[in-house]
Order: C-alpha cells, then structure tokens, then sequence
C-alpha cells in the first residue's frame, strides 16, 4: 500500500499542478479529458464483464465489474472514475488482492479511484454497491408508471453519470466492448443498451452482449415491466403493456427512417435498432443508448407529428456512436452532426418542406439560446468548440451544440455542394468508425479530404468564425418555408386587426402551431389571450411541444384558464426542455416564482437527478 500511496502523490502532482508539461507523457495528460480521473494513455479499459443484481427495496445496485485492461509496461496504477459508489473490495485477475484508493474528489467529477496494477495484469474486478441516490438512476414507485403495478428503474450515464452505477473510464475518448450478467426481482424484464430479451424469463436473469466498442456515457439499464412489439426484422418497440400498441403505430415508419439513413451515410453498425418508452420523467427527449433508444413518451402525440426525435436518435448511431466526440468540449460534433443528419432523414421521408419546418423552428431557437447566453452573461458558451473545465459537461447541453453544429454544416453543403458533402459524411463515419474525434481532427480531416478529392480549400477562416467565435456568422443559412410563410400571413393579417379564422388553420401540423405561437407579439391582452385560444384550442391540446410553448405565453400574460395545465404537466412530465421554459418564466416575477416553488415542491419528487440539479439552482 505504502508504495501506491507514493505513486498517487507523483501522479497527482504532474496532473493537478497548473506548470507546463515537462515531457511528451506528462503533455498527453494534460490534453486529456478534463471531466475524467482516467488517464487512458497509461493503463485503458478494454472490455467489461458486469455482474449485478437490481434490488428496488434498497435502491441499489450490488455489483463486480470486471474490466479487461491495457497497460503500458511501466504503469503501475490505472485511475477509474466513481461517484458515490461504496468499493467493498478490489482484485487482480483470478481475485489476487491488490491496493485501492480514492485518491482524488471533485463535487462535480466525483471520485477518482486508483488501483495498483502489476505489469502483467489483465484484468481488474471491482467490488462495489451503489448509492440509493446514485445520480444516474432513477428509481419509480409503481405510482409514477402508466400501470401503476410495478416499480421501474431506468438509467441517464450521458454526459458523466455512468460513474454513478459503474466504476468506470467515464470519458468519450474510451470504447470498450462489454457483457452482463444482471439479476432483477422475477416479474420484471431487464434491458441495456446490448443485445436484448424480447420477453421475460423464469428466472429474473439477463444475459446481455455488445460487441461493437462503446464509451461509458452509452451504459444503459432500465428493469420494469415492459412489453414488446416488433415493428420490422431489425427493429421493435418496447414500452409498458398498456402503452406499448400506442408506441408502435407512431413508430410505423421506423425501417423506412433506417433504410433512408443507411442510403445517405452508410450501413448501420449494430445489428438491431430498438426503441424503450419511458415512463414520463424521463429527463430528455430520448437518448441513443445504442441497440436502444431511450425515448420519452411524450413523443406518443397520437399523430406522428414528434417522430423527427426518433431520427435523430437513429442518427446517433453514427454521429455520436460510431464517431465519438472525444471529450464533452466538442459536444457539438455529435449533436450538430446529428441535427443536420436528423434533418436529411426527415427531408428524405417527408420532403424539403417539412424538414425546412424544422430548419426554421431550429433557427429561431438558436437565435433566442444567443440572446439568453449573452444576458446571461456566458456569451462564451455561443461558441462551437467549448470550454468545460472546472464546470458541469451540462452547462454544453445549449441549442449551440445542436443548431449552430446543423447550420455550419448546412453551411458547408450549400457552399460546396450537397453530393460533395455527402461523400465527405459517408466518408468521414466509415474512416473513423468506432473512434473518438475532437474539434480540431474534425477541421484536419475535413480539409485535407475537400483538398485531396474536390481540390477545394476550405479557408482557414470558416472555421475561426463559425467554431472559435461567438455568436452566429452573417451568411449562416437561412431556411425557406411555404408553409410557414402562411401562418407568417395569418398572423400579419390578424395584427392588422383582422379577426382569426379557424378556416386559415386548416391542415396545419404541430409545426405550424409552434412556429404560430412562437411568433406572437409577447404581450398580449386578455381579450387577445381568448381569441388566440379560441383559435388554436392550445388550452385542451395533449401535445406536450404545444403545451410548454403555450404555457409559457400563459405565465407571459397572466392567462388563468391554463393555470391548472401547467401545474399538472410539471408535476407529471420530466422533460427538461419542456420543464425548463415554464419555471424560467414563472421565475420572472416575484409571484411567479412563488407560484414556481410550490408546483416544484410537488413536481420534485418525480423528476430524474439531471433536472433536479437544473431546477434547484433556480428554485431554492
Ligand atoms: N444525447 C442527447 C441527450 C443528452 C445530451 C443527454 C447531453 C445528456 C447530455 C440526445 O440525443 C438528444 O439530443 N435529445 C434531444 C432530442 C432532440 C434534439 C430531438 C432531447 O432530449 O430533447
Ligand atoms: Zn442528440
């Protein structure tokens, strides 16, 4: 032990000390991830063999995870990242003991854990339980499921909460392939982001592969009682019995959104595409754990008009999952490269005009992000390429990544054409599939590969502008909408006075509703507030896009009939892009704030750590 304990002191000092670095090693450290313990240069993670059992009375996990490692011959200990995790024991290959510590704490990072190793070791078995409150899990009675029978777990690891339920390298530039063993209580099912069980079993134990690498922010698990239906050979729904026929006929054109996916970048890497409908307080959209996306189930809108999130976590599976962004600084190479390709899928479905509704939607949102950083004073954060050290990777988790990523990319395709950038995509995923990447390979790869194949340069100064500036470039692209264009004429026509007519609306999607509601004047009289509703019937709507925007009008202008609306969606839906803009305009005003803690006393119980964690800087 004395010896480790020496080791640790050494390595903390060349790590944490702010000097420049001395030697090639030490420079390689400090180019590391600035959100992990790891320091995968000397010792990195291979492959994980996980051994669990759920228990929902404690709310723990108990766990070995057994890492297969590499090491370089001289290292003499391999840094892990753990949060709140209690490390009962930790061994060497057939169980020989060896030396652990907690040699380092962060309150945002957690813990770093530190095992000696032998030059020879192959293996690290790590011996641990979680904790009741591990940020990344989120345990549900049975009253916040649709069946109200069972209690159900699900777990959130994206951006650095898989160290809260595995020890784990928990940084983007790690893949590792992995397998588990995982036991639940017997009338539960158990799925990961791996090969899955298509019902349940006897015995309440679940076997599970993935055999393509993977970083640890892709870890996933959910245990409830979930039923299955298939949608196509390679891809299925799973959801809870009553809600699971609902999920499969909004995802009725989910082979067709593989297939077009497949036709503009390349084969899909992984076998089957599944989606799991969480119960509602799930915090995102959805997420793209691979083989499985976590998805909401308030994108269930009955219409199919929300399925553009099941794109665009299909378009995960290569941006994001097969290239990595390396560390969360360069967030908007998965994000933004997935919105743009989001977007081509939905244009290939649907056609241009309905994927330049989410074009223009996306502008005009990137456009307010702008605005509310800048006021917030963290107008560096309007930057492509981020600077997250010392802070949370969520603060990253802006519309910048998303919609600013999409419209430099759309950028480059207008500028050099749609062919050229479409060979460049396909390209780029299949050269570096199953790799990390950061900002600045993005930019090497991107201009040798225009000026090797098309003889084009492109200018140094496209990138300084778009990715290390602020704000957004005058010639970024702008959308066209026909469709939009109408409902611009309908609002036009009823600020000059003109009564508004039902008949005007006819066949509008949920896009034009939101793009209507987000282009109202903001203040609004009583009598406004009532014809609008007349209009649009937003009070009644059950589509959770249509109910946060609206809602937001109604704290606005103090409109009282959506009052009792709004406390219910925020106390049963977990969405934070939904919760967000409620509380952040009741919080405006003094009542509204006071309005805001009452309904979020209630609602906090239900919500998943990632929101908790937003709300109670704003609400407490
Ligand atoms: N990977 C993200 C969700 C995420 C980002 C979780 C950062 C944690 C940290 C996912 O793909 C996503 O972008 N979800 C969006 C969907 C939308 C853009 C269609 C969401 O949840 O709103
Ligand atoms: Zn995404």
């Amino acid at each position: 032990m004395a010896r480790l304990f020496l080791l640790i002191n050494i390595s903390f000092i060349s790590i944490v000390s702010c000097r420049p670095p001395k030697t090639m090693e030490e420079s390689l450290i400090t180019a590391a991830d600035p959100h992990s313990f790891s320091i995968p240069s000397q010792a990195v993670v291979k492959h994980l063999d996980w051994n669990a059992t759920v228990d929902f009375d404690s709310k723990t996990i108990s766990a070995v995870a057994a890492w297969q490692i590499e090491a370089n011959p001289d290292a003499e200990i391999i840094w892990f990242d753990i949060k709140g995790l209690d490390v009962s024991k930790v061994t060497l290959d057939n169980d020989q003991p060896t030396g652990h510590k907690i040699a380092r704490r962060d309150p945002i990072l957690g813990e770093g854990l530190a095992v000696t190793i032998s030059p020879n070791t192959k293996t690290v078995n790590i011996y641990y339980e979680t904790d009741p409150a591990a940020e990344a899990l989120q345990w549900l009675a049975p009253s916040q499921t649709a069946g109200k029978k069972y209690p159900f777990l699900f777990t959130q690891s994206q951006a650095i909460l898989a160290r809260s339920w595995v020890p784990c390298q928990d940084s983007p530039g790690v893949h590792f392939t992995y397998e588990a063993h995982v036991k639940v209580p017997k009338e539960l099912i158990a799925l990961m982001s791996a090969s899955n069980p298509v019902g349940k079993n006897e015995s309440g134990e679940y076997h599970f592969t993935m055999n393509q690498p993977i970083s640890s922010y892709l870890l996933a698990l959910s245990v409830g009682d979930l039923a299955y239906k298939e949608i196509s050979k390679r891809s299925a729904v799973y959801a809870e019995p009553g809600i699971v026929e609902a999920a499969a006929w909004e995802f009725a054109d989910l082979e067709k959104m593989i297939a077009g996916a497949e036709e503009l970048y390349g084969p899909y890497q992984w076998e089957r595409y599944d989606v799991l409908v969480l119960p509602p307080s799930f915090p995102f959209g959805g997420m793209e754990n691979p083989r499985l996306t976590f998805a909401t189930p308030t994108i269930l809108a009955g219409d199919r008009s929300l399925t553009s999130l099941i794109a665009h976590e299909l378009a995960h599976s290569w941006s994001g999952n097969l290239v990595t962004n390396a560390t969360w600084n360069d967030f908007w190479l998965n994000e933004g490269f997935t919105v743009y390709f989001e977007t081509r899928i939905m244009e290939k479905l649907y056609g241009k005009d309905y994927a330049e509704m989410l074009a223009s939607l996306n502008l005009q949102d990137l456009h307010d992000e702008i605005r509310s950083l800048n006021e917030a004073g963290n107008s560096a954060d309007t930057k492509l390429r981020l600077q997250l050290e010392g802070r949370n990777p969520d603060d990253g988790v802006t519309d910048i990544a998303y919609n600013k990523g999409y419209f430099f990319l759309r950028s480059i395709e207008e500028k050099y054409g749609r062919n050229e950038f479409d060979q460049f995509l396909k390209d780029y995923f299949s050269d570096n599939a199953f790799k990390s990447m950061d900002t600045e390979g993005f930019i090497r790869y991107i201009r040798s590969y225009y000026q090797e194949k098309y003889n084009k340069a492109i200018p140094e100064e496209t990138f300084q502008k778009w990715i290390y500036t602020e704000g957004l470039p005058e010639d970024c692209p702008s959308p066209y909408s026909e469709r939009f264009k109408k409902v611009d004429e309908v609002i036009a026509a009823w600020s000059a006075e003109k009564p508004l007519d039902k008949k005007t609306s006819d066949g509008w999607s949920t896009h034009e509703w939101l793009h209507f509601l987000k282009n109202l004047p903001p203040t609004l009289s009583s009598a406004q507030m009532n014809a609008i509703d007349n209009f649009g019937n937003f009070t009644q709507s059950g589509n959770s896009e249509i109910i946060s925007a609206w809602g937001v009008i109604a704290v606005r202008n103090n409109y009282e009939r959506m009052y009792p609306k709004i406390e219910t969606f925020l106390i049963n839906t977990g969405r934070r892009k939904f919760l967000s803009p409620l509380y952040n305009e009741l919080a405006k005003t003094p009542e509204g704030k006071a309005r805001a803690k009452k309904i979020y006393e209630k609602a906090r119980p239900n919500y998943h750590f990632v929101a908790t964690n937003t709300f109670d800087k704003l609400l407490k």
